[in-house]
């Protein structure tokens, strides 16, 4: 195990218990990450990702959970599984120690201070790893939440991409990329 499962208090005062995922979460893991995905305007997946299956959900948890420098963390209320922040670091020797995250949650759990106390654990446990240098990770420029959460981190932009990113409906924001040294 690399973390201890922690409860915490969101702004609403709701209860949540953030743990390390595994491979027993794959179909829930699946599951919540399609509904989030069809209710946020900003987050970039591609065809080939919603085609995934349990199998490859779980293949992907197991590598997340053999590999030192990345982590898988859930957000559960009452049980059910309502986010979710996962770190892909590099294992290769002699690859820049950089770990990639990627971060989401069901609407209804937006703007409660959630994705703060993900970002806050992972960022933490990034530093206490000592492996990694950099943290990084992509943001459509129009998602001001999301932009807002990643600044007070302490994540600065790295790249933008003006008009990087389209949201299939005929608007255009930035595709930025932000980074956090450790
Ligand atoms: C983006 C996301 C992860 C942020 O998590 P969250 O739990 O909503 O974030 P938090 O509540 O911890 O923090 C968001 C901050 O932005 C602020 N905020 C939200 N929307 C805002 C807006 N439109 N303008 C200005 N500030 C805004 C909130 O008030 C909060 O500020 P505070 O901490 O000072 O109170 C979450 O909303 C989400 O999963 N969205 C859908 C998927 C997604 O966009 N993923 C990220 C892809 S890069």
């Amino acid at each position: 195990m690399k973390i201890a499962e922690q409860t915490y208090t969101l702004k609403t005062g709701e209860e949540i218990l953030i743990r390390e995922g595994s491979i027993p979460d794959s179909g829930a893991l699946l599951d919540m990450v399609r509904e989030y995905v069809l209710t946020s305007k900003f987050l970039i997946v591609s065809p080939e990702e919603l085609a995934q299956t349990v199998a490859d959900e779980a293949r992907w948890i197991k590598s997340l959970r053999d590999s030192q420098n990345s982590l898988l963390l859930l957000a559960l209320h009452e049980g059910r599984l309502i986010g979710n922040i996962d770190l892909t670091g590099s294992d290769e020797p002699g690859e820049n120690p950089t770990g990639l995250i990627s971060m989401g949650m069901l609407q209804a759990y937006r703007n409660k201070g959630l994705g703060s106390i993900l970002l806050k654990a992972v960022v933490d446990w990034a530093r206490a790893n000592h492996q990694l240098q950099v943290l990084c990770l992509q943001v459509v420029g129009a998602n001001t939440g999301a932009m807002k959460l990643y600044r007070k981190q302490g994540f600065e932009v790295a790249n933008r991409q003006t008009n990087g990113f389209s949201d299939g409906e005929g608007n255009r924001s930035d595709n930025v990329v932000m980074t956090l040294s450790l």
